[in-house]
């Protein structure tokens, strides 16, 4: 039987490829540069370029590294990460580049993963706006801002396909859908990278985390993953490799096993498929501790796995240390090759040679540009508006929104007046203290013409134990110590006495994100039973909901006559959800998952198989087919679903052909109508079934979409254009092709409400 040290004793020379990158343009100054630098190298220098510790400002795990400054003069350090802020970035920069024997500048990095100081939504939120070049923009003002402060790498963006909300950093992605997920992973690398890495104004960009990170057991952070290769070509693969293609400088591997091996060990994954398959020739970092932690995993002491992460493709340890201190030995016994060393090492100094890094190490830090650029009004305009372009409107019973500026209206809940759980998860560098609450914005904006009164409540739950969970890193619960019923006596007097009542519930901001997997994707008790006693008042209630993931809203959609689902909107939440509760906006935003009756459902996703035995109709039961004798197979809201205060109209499917042969294109088109009293805009998407195939295929799958605006009685023609290319999947035999056959061609305005029409495509 192999052990993973047998593995790590294979022969290897003959297998490790070329040292120099292709994939970026060739650059023979570049090549040369890097051959005298790494000429003078000595190992541990080298060895040095491979360390990526933690400043320790903010961290997600255990290890921090001690003396920082000691080992980047010793050349002991390649880049830095968890530091923020342009004068302690200059002075660690200026020790590597005086203290240090060769004078190698250093890596900046930080998890920038929805803006810096002016934070945009979470990703969750952003994708929900369908919207590539609001979404590109936010990561442009993100890179602008923290290259200001010093940063010239972000750990983003995470593009980890999710079918699963109990998981937790659901709020971090893009959502269930390959296609889309796709999309906004190239919007956020050409956002970030720009199109010259070279400027002062890029950063380098990570995409994480290689691979299938979204796919744990049972939604638990850093469970195990398995699942066949088909699912992870078709449906958890393509993001990555679609940041590969827009050139994205940096890879992470991921926490998680891959078919029985840790990703960060995985030679097949990092190498195989990453490198050898898709061409990516940047630099492969593991995720926090990633390396050390495969002792827990099972495959072996620190020597062990630090040697299969090399050998596997990985070049930099995050905080680990496993390289720093193991490879050397592990070199002495045979067990990994110079070259190995050497081509990590190579294409760590790519990357910072990429980034202008070696003519100008300070290029990042200038104090002027920090205090002009960071957390500008400009910049916190545009997070306005992608804010308010994120709010999915999931109910409007009798048109209640947009509100009337006048008369008096409630602002209740645990989220109307909390600035530090307005930001959202993995917001490093935002002003949590800063960020807009709803009350504020609201008052702000309408204090003139409305009276807003307002009441905690209910706190975010009533056991503190959980609330302290849930509001980690500072953001604070504002827990009020009254006991429950005077702190809901107090809401209901101000409920009592107004024309609407808003009401601001749903998570705080560390119920989601990483090691955030929750079973209970309900409201917490202590809002249910305050939205259930606001019901008795008999007002008009608006429930705005916060969320980092889906949560299961039966009774609250039921309760509430509105609902608009914000996500955590940033720094400006307050603003922006005012912009669309009177109507300044009007919302557009789709969901970019599909929200569960119940959390037995889960997985539930709308590009699901059809099975043997579906339902003849998914909303009646039957028996011996495909369903819950307790639940329908339908969600609450499907995959692509949100409301707008006007009404669109879509006619047929047009198409410019029933039947085709070859390589040629289709034009599917319909008219959209703007039937309702408003302007707005309007995500039109086409899904397409491939009826019979060698393999089974999804009952339907999103292969575009085009965002519409159409003023109040407008129509107009949407229309898309299908090749070949957009009918390719990977079959068994993972060869990505097309079939000849039946093809439903559906278009609408979300995953369930769609028209279709079915074509024939011969090869
Ligand atoms: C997370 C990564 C993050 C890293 C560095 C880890 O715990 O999984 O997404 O980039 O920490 O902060």
């Amino acid at each position: 039987m192999k052990t993973p040290v047998d593995i790590v004793n294979k022969p290897l020379q003959t297998e490790v490829v070329s040292t120099k990158s292709t994939h970026f343009k060739p650059n023979p100054l570049m090549d040369q540069f890097i051959d005298d630098l790494m000429s003078k190298m000595t190992l541990d220098e080298k060895l040095g370029q491979l360390n990526l510790p933690s400043a320790g400002d903010f961290t997600t795990g255990q290890a921090k590294s001690s003396n920082i400054g000691q080992k980047i003069k010793e050349g002991r350090v390649g880049g830095l990460f968890n530091i923020k802020g342009v004068d302690k970035i200059r002075e660690t920069q200026r020790v590597a580049i005086e203290e240090s024997r060769l004078k190698i500048p250093m890596l900046f990095g930080m998890d920038v993963i929805h803006g810096y100081e002016s934070t945009f939504p979470i990703p969750l939120g952003l994708a929900s706006s369908w919207d590539m070049d609001l979404i590109q923009q936010s990561a442009r003002v993100a890179a602008q801002e923290a290259t200001a402060d010093g940063i010239n790498w972000t750990f983003s963006p995470m593009v980890d396909i999710s079918r699963d909300p109990r998981w937790g950093r659901m709020s971090e992605g893009s959502g269930e859908d390959p296609y889309l997920g796709s999309m906004i992973a190239r919007a956020m690398i050409s956002g970030y990278q720009g199109n010259d890495l070279s400027a002062n104004n890029t950063m380098l960009a990570c995409v994480k985390h290689f691979a299938l990170y979204g796919a744990p057991e049972g939604g638990r952070d850093y469970n195990t993953v398995d699942m066949s290769r088909i699912t992870m070509y078709n449906v958890y693969f393509p993001p990555y490799k679609a940041a590969v293609e827009a050139g994205v400088g940096s890879v992470m591997a991921s926490f998680n096993e891959v078919e029985g091996i840790p990703a960060t060990a995985n030679r097949w994954l990092q190498t195989e498929v990453l490198r050898n398959q898709w061409g990516f020739e940047g630099l492969n970092v593991s995720d926090y501790t990633g390396i050390k932690e495969m002792i827990a995993h099972g495959i072996g002491d620190l020597q062990t796995v630090s040697a299969l992460a090399l050998h596997a493709g990985v070049d930099m340890d995050m905080v680990s240390e496993g390289f720093l201190t193991t490879l050397k030995k592990s070199l002495d016994e045979g067990k990994i090759t110079h070259s190995e060393i050497d081509q990590a090492a190579r294409r760590i100094l790519e990357a910072k040679y990429r980034l202008g890094l070696f003519d100008d190490p300070y290029k990042y830090c200038n104090a002027e540009r920090a205090k002009k650029e960071i957390y500008s009004a400009k910049n916190r305009a545009i997070a306005r508006n992608v804010a308010s372009q994120s709010m999915v409107l999931l109910k409007n019973r009798n048109q209640l929104l947009p509100l009337s500026p006048k008369g008096k209206i409630a602002v209740i809940g645990p989220l109307s007046d909390n600035p530090e759980n307005m930001p959202g998860t993995w917001s490093v560098a935002s002003k949590h203290a800063d960020a807009v609450t709803l009350l504020k914005g609201l008052k702000e904006m309408y204090g003139k013409q409305v009276e807003f009164l307002s009441a905690k409540g209910a706190n975010f739950d009533y056991d503190t134990e959980f609330e302290n969970r849930i509001t980690m890193f500072g953001k604070k619960a504002y827990r009020d110590e009254r006991n429950k019923e005077e702190i809901l006596k107090e809401a209901l007097d101000i409920a009592n006495k107004v024309d609407v009542i808003i009401v601001a519930l749903g998570e705080a901001s560390e119920s989601s994100g990483e090691a955030s997997s929750m079973v209970n994707l309900e409201l917490r008790q202590s809002q249910k039973d305050l939205l259930r006693e606001l019901k008795k008042t008999g007002k008009p209630i608006v429930l705005v909901l916060f969320n980092g993931r889906a949560m299961v809203i039966n009774e609250e959609n039921e309760i509430a006559d509105a609902i608009l689902n914000v996500w955590f909107p940033g720094s400006e939440a307050g603003y922006a959800i005012s912009d669309v509760l009177f109507g300044k906006v009007n919302p557009s935003a789709k969901l970019p998952v599909t929200f569960p009756r119940s959390v037995g459902q889960i997985p539930i996703y709308y590009n699901h198989k059809n099975t043997g035995r579906p339902l003849t109709d998914e909303n009646v039961w039957e028996k011996f087919r495909t369903a819950y004798l307790d639940v329908s197979n339908t969600p609450l809201f499907p995959f692509g679903f949100g409301l707008s205060y006007t009404t669109f109209n879509y006619s047929n499917v047009n198409v410019s052909s029933k039947n085709l042969q070859g390589n040629v294109k289709l034009t599917a088109s319909v008219t959209v109508k703007n039937t309702g009293k408003y302007d707005g805009a309007e995500v039109v998407q086409l899904y397409i079934r491939d009826v019979f195939g060698m393999n089974t295929r999804p009952v339907k799958e999103l292969k575009g979409f085009q965002k519409v605006m159409l003023k109040a009685g407008e129509s107009k023609t949407v229309s898309f254009d299908i090749t070949p290319e957009e009918l390719k999947y990977y079959n068994n035999d993972l060869k990505y092709d097309w079939e000849s056959g039946d093809f439903e061609i559906m278009i609408g305005t979300n995953s369930k409400d769609v028209n279709s029409v079915t074509i024939n495509w011969q090869k």
